[in-house]
């Protein structure tokens, strides 16, 4: 069965490959699916992955700097969508946000994993595999992109 790990590598995999779409596209639109793809991501890591981890209290440092790099994404990612894609500063925004969104999945499928499956079972990361699926499909977006 599938593990909260493996569906987290899938997701990597697929925002890396809209990254290198949207520095060729350079579009908004390419840049709201990268959104769309983040949102659901990082809230449901936060609420049922790294909450998991925190409970050991020799994680929670790892997990508050994972938790202020999805916060900076996320910052970066709303000045983003106040830009249109034409602005000079377009291209070299998304290029921060590729680099942070690299930068923090490094961490995690490094660090972050590793240290989670010394004290996650197998079982237990299946099952939050699966809560993880249930979290994403009735994931809403806060805010709509529309109303920025
Ligand atoms: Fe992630
Ligand atoms: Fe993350």
């Amino acid at each position: 069965m599938e593990s909260i790990y493996d569906i987290l590598i899938k997701e990597h995999n697929m925002v890396s490959d809209l990254f290198q779409q949207v520095l060729r596209d350079n579009s908004r639109e390419t840049l709201l699916k990268i959104k769309a793809a983040l949102d659901p991501h990082m809230a449901g890591e936060e609420k049922l992955f790294y909450s998991e981890l925190e409970k050991k209290e020799e994680l929670s440092e790892l997990v508050s700097h994972a938790v202020e790099e999805h916060d900076e994404a996320r910052s970066i990612m709303s000045e983003l969508e106040s830009m249109k894609e034409g602005d000079k500063n377009w291209t070299s925004k998304i290029k921060e946000l590729k680099e942070s969104i690299d930068h923090h999945v490094e961490e995690e499928e490094g660090e972050v994993f590793e240290k989670a499956q010394k004290v996650i079972s197998q079982k237990k990361a299946e099952e939050i595999a699966q809560q993880y699926l249930e979290f994403k499909k009735s994931f809403k977006q806060e805010t709509p992109a529309s109303m920025h």
